[in-house]
């Protein structure tokens, strides 16, 4: 298949554990055959993850491995490496995939692999964004998509998207405001990793040049 400049429609893992409003948005976008990813499989490590009936009512195929059943981290990675391989998958979205994942994966998908936060990165890294936002004080909050390096929650910038933070929010009013910005900047965020307008180089992201870029040369 074929994508929007005509390239490949690079073969896409969606990783959930939950409802996955997130991989629904990612689904929806991956539908639209000029998309340059398409959905390929969704896997979650929790049997009763919400997200996995949304996927299957969608017809992409899904997969399950209970990380209890493995006696490691890299262990049960390297299974959940085999089921990837297994559908020939070439990029990885964590969305809402509540486990870290090793520095073995994190290598072997290094550049291919990318997650989204509820936080405006490098601010609240790890859980209750909302709430620490909340009583931080901040004005500005947000969601931000990178690329994943075995740092938690680190690694470098592809978008963002704020929202204003209201007097008289809570956490959940905030999450909501917040969510609605993840559903906008994941699916442009893997646009541009999958049609290779951006890439990881070393720490940091990249622009491939444009061809207005090179007409300026
Ligand atoms: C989202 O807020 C995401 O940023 C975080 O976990 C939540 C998952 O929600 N990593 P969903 O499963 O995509 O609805």
């Amino acid at each position: 298949m074929t994508g929007r400049a005509g390239g490949p429609r690079r073969r896409t893992a969606i990783l959930i554990s939950g409802r996955g409003s997130n991989m629904e948005a990612l689904l929806r976008a991956m539908a639209a055959p000029d998309f340059p990813a398409e959905a390929v499989l969704v896997f979650s490590n929790r049997a009763e993850a919400g997200g996995l009936a949304t996927a299957r009512a969608a017809g992409i195929a899904t997969a399950t491995l209970s990380h209890r059943d493995y006696p490691s981290r890299e262990a049960f990675d390297r299974a959940v490496d085999a089921v990837l391989a297994g559908h020939g998958v070439e990029f990885v979205c964590l969305a809402g995939f509540m486990r870290v994942v090793s520095p073995w994966f994190c290598e072997r998908w290094l550049g291919r692999m990318i997650s989204i936060h509820p936080a405006l990165l490098p601010a609240f890294k790890g859980l209750d964004t909302h709430a620490r936002a909340l009583e931080a004080g901040v004005k500005l909050h947000g969601a931000t998509v990178h690329f994943v390096l075995p740092e938690l929650d680190g690694g470098p910038t592809i978008l963002q998207g704020s929202v204003p933070v209201h007097d008289g929010d809570t956490p959940d009013k905030l999450a909501a405001r917040v969510l609605e910005q993840e559903h906008v900047i994941y699916p442009r965020a893997l646009a541009l990793v999958a049609s290779g307008q951006v890439r990881l180089d070393g720490e940091r992201v990249v622009q491939a040049p444009t061809d207005e870029g090179a007409a300026d040369a």
